[in-house]
């Protein structure tokens, strides 16, 4: 008889899996319990057209979700073993994971999902002090724990990471299309999903930023504007191959590290938009000096003022009872 997980457990872990970061704050994971057998597929009706094209954006947060919901698992004295993308023939289902009942444990997981509640991405200026040596192998040792790369960025290639900021703002001056999908996801008082006008931070004083600005309408376009860190510390997140279930891969490693980092009181934001091109992506990845393939740049400080985002509960992620 297969172990069956008890309710109660299956919603903590699921509201530990929700809390993930996901562009755009889609929340596209859907969930399917089985006794003790986890499944995460992608959901098709949340995805982003224009900006996601490929579902690869989709893919980093669903292993984000895993690598929370393994957390999780850990915390309430459960063993986990997990297989990314288990089937070519099922490209939806990426993510399969095992609760044992009487697994080994692991501490590190387990201290982790500590941080879970605690971690949002934070675009606030990040002020002046450098995050540590022993932080930045902290966090390079994390994203090698699940077979990803992180590469810590120059103050040269930091320069030419805001040249492709600046190239992709003129880009995207005349897209309408991802500028209405922008607009759909954020802005405005948003409780359960995308981005809320409260979590976007200030705008930046000077130009091309090294935050990103989601803004869309008018109000969030003018709202109050800060000095941010003239020098941003800045690193890419790659893996070597860019199969699905190595973009899944990236996710499990991003949200390692953002843990890994929120436990090190170090915040982090994203400034994606030059990996949404691939010409861009390629010239990003090149910094790193190694071969590979880009999947996020992200910018590590000291910000500590960004408010949450909210989600969905936790049944909308489940298959609904037949009528
Ligand atoms: C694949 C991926 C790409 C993202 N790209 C950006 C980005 O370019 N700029 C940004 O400000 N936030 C970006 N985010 C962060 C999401 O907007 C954020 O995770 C979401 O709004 C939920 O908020 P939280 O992280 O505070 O829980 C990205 C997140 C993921 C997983």
């Amino acid at each position: 008889m297969t172990y069956q997980l008890p309710d109660e457990h299956i919603q903590a872990l699921l509201e530990a899996a929700i809390a993930a970061p996901s562009m755009h704050n889609t929340q596209p994971w859907r969930f399917d319990v089985e006794g003790h057998v986890i499944d995460i597929y992608l959901d098709g009706s949340r995805t982003l057209p224009a900006e996601d094209p490929t579902g690869r954006a989709m893919r980093i947060a669903t292993g984000a979700a895993t690598f929370n919901l393994r957390c999780a698992a850990e915390a309430l004295g459960y063993g986990t073993w997990f297989g990314l993308a288990p089937y070519p023939e099922e490209p939806d289902l990426l993510a399969r994971i095992v609760v044992e009942p009487a697994g080994h444990p692991n501490s590190e997981l387990r201290d982790l999902a500590a941080e879970i509640p605690k971690r949002h991405t934070d675009r606030n200026p990040s002020g002046t002090a450098p995050v540590n040596q022993r932080v930045r192998v902290a966090l390079i040792l994390a994203a090698y724990a699940e077979g990803a790369e992180l590469s810590w960025l120059t103050d040269t290639d930091i320069d030419a990471v805001r040249d492709m900021v600046l190239d992709t703002d003129l880009r995207e001056i005349h897209d309408w299309h991802r500028s209405a999908e922008r607009a759909h996801w954020v802005g405005g008082a948003r409780t359960t999903d995308g981005v809320p006008s409260s979590a976007l931070g200030p705008r930046s004083t000077t130009y091309p930023a090294v935050v990103r600005d989601l803004a869309t309408s008018p109000a969030d376009r003018m709202r109050g504007a800060s000095a941010f860190e003239g020098q941003p510390q800045l690193a890419i997140l790659s893996t070597k191959h860019d199969e699905p279930s190595d973009q899944v891969a990236a996710g499990v490693a991003l949200e390692r590290i953002l843990l890994t980092a929120t436990r090190e009181d170090v915040s982090a934001s994203f400034l994606n938009q030059p990996l949404e091109y691939d010409d861009l992506r390629r010239k990003v990845q090149r910094l790193t000096g190694e071969p590979g393939h880009a999947h996020m740049i992200i910018r590590f400080g000291h910000a500590h003022a960004a408010t949450g985002t909210g989600r969905r509960p936790v049944a909308d992620f489940l298959p609904r009872d037949p009528e």
